[in-house]
């Protein structure tokens, strides 16, 4: 069975006061929420102060990158070991912004993926087509590419333990929302590449996010779809209402999925 997996990812957004903010705040509604996994996913700075804030309570903490060596001469980086040290239990991996602005390769996200999952953190790896490769009826490709580059040579214990994010690049912090039907379609084909690759049972039990403007608005249309299995909020986790917002419409649709 696939558990609703929301995540937020705050990307370079609080102060310090902000962050324990709103991580009390989340904490604070989560309790409330069964049948869903919370995380939130500060800037490194703060995982600190808010791992203390959300400390016992359902929500669970995420760095937004990592960098796949575990120790050296690599000025300005952080490893997988000190963000299990810091009480980190998922990293994102390969976010649009780090591929686009950061010129990350698959190549790289990949060392870092077998970096995080020998160090016992989950990453949430991200994917998705920018608006010209849609356009240009080239998504699945890129998507395809990015499955096997990013994911090479992970057991088929580690591919189920992970989770994937699909984020279309051309729907993140933009308003422009993917529609249930085209977030299905790939999230259906994504799945399909990992049983292929695979086998059904750990396709199936893979958790696959959506991400670009998702709004507490926007959340049950897209959570409603079977093969969507949480969201990756940048924008609306920002404030605690929403974000609960969003994580209370997978609670009411009650969607372990298969
Ligand atoms: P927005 O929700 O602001 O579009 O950002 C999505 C995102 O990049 C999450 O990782």
């Amino acid at each position: 069975m696939r558990r609703p997996f929301i995540a937020g990812n705050w990307k370079m957004n609080t102060t310090r006061a902000t962050a324990a903010a709103l991580a009390e705040g989340v904490a604070k509604g989560a309790d409330a929420l069964d049948g869903v996994d919370l995380a939130v996913c500060p800037p490194s700075c703060y995982l600190e102060t808010v791992g203390r804030a959300i400390a016992g309570s359902k929500v669970a903490l995420g760095a937004q990158n990592m960098y796949h060596q575990p120790d050296g001469a690599f000025t300005g980086e952080l490893g997988a070991a000190m963000l299990r040290d810091l009480g980190c239990k998922y990293v994102i991996l390969g976010h649009s912004e780090r591929r686009h602005i950061f010129g990350e390769t698959d190549e790289l996200i990949n060392k870092k993926a077998h970096a995080a999952l020998a160090a016992g953190l989950t990453p949430i790896v991200c994917l998705g087509e920018l608006l010209a490769e849609r356009e240009a009826g080239k998504t699945m490709t890129i998507i395809k590419k990015q499955v096997d580059g990013s994911l090479a040579g992970l057991s088929p214990d580690q591919i189920a333990g992970i989770v994937i994010a699909y984020e279309p690049v051309w729907a993140i912090g933009t308003g422009k929302v993917a529609t249930p039907q085209q977030a299905e379609e790939v999230h259906s084909a994504l799945r399909k590449i990992v049983e292929d690759r695979y086998n059904g049972s750990i396709a199936n039990s893979l958790r696959i996010q959506y991400g670009g403007s998702v709004k507490p608005e926007n959340a049950a249309e897209l959570l409603d779809r079977p093969d969507i299995d949480g969201a990756l909020v940048g924008g609306a986790s920002l404030k605690a209402e929403h974000f609960l917002g969003i994580a209370e419409k997978a609670v009411k649709l009650g969607v372990e999925k298969l």
